[in-house]
């Protein structure tokens, strides 16, 4: 009896809902490729997404006494009256009987988080400025400062997800699933 009762009420209501889809304002339009390459600059740990362009600590000193030293501090160390942390140093402080100590040197286990993160957040007030080439530059100044890579070598697409930070094994995965 439902059913029968439904079939007679459902079926008017389902060809008034398709008429109504086929009279809805026609919002939005297709994304153009240009467009979603512009929001799509995530780049993976193993550095998939990292764009052509390339840099040297030597070259990126510049970029960083002029972009970043007033918020971290000179060679990144985080004078008191800094705004923001520190990016070097702390290396060891992860260790039992230590206070930790966390920065981009002694903390984060990928040099390409490094690009990830500058690219889309820094500097702070003034976020996506810097080219391909001043991000790695100035990458590649923080990694020197922290004595992981040379002042000449040169950092670019293909170097920079091979250089293995000090913290690469202190993390234990979490399994999200576990079964
Ligand atoms: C106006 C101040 C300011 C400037 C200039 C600035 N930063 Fe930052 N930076 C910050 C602040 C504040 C944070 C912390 C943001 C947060 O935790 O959300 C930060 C965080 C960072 C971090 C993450 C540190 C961590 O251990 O979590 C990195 C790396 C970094 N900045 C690099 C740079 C670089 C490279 C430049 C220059 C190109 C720069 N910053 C310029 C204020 C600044």
């Amino acid at each position: 009896m439902f059913t029968l009762k439904c079939i007679a009420v459902c079926t008017p209501m389902l060809t008034n809902a398709s008429a109504a889809l086929a009279q809805a304002p026609q919002l939005g339009q297709p994304i153009a490729p240009a467009d979603i390459a512009a929001w799509d600059i995530s780049i993976t740990p193993d550095g998939m997404g990292l764009p052509p362009g390339r840099g040297t600590a030597i070259e990126g000193e510049a970029i960083y006494v002029a972009k970043c030293q007033a918020c971290h501090g000179e060679k990144g160390t985080k004078p008191g009256d800094a705004l923001a942390g520190a990016l070097v140093g702390g290396m060891g402080t992860l260790a039992p009987d230590e206070t930790p100590i966390k920065t981009v040197g002694s903390f984060w286990p990928y040099a390409t988080t490094l690009f990830d993160y500058v690219l889309r957040a820094m500097p702070f007030q003034e976020s996506k400025s810097l080219t391909a080439d001043e991000l790695y530059a100035v990458s590649a100044y923080i990694l020197n400062l922290n004595g992981i890579i040379g002042p000449n070598d040169v950092i670019d697409a293909h170097s920079l997800p091979k250089v293995r930070m000090p913290n690469r094994d202190g993390f234990i995965p979490f399994p999200r699933n576990p079964k």
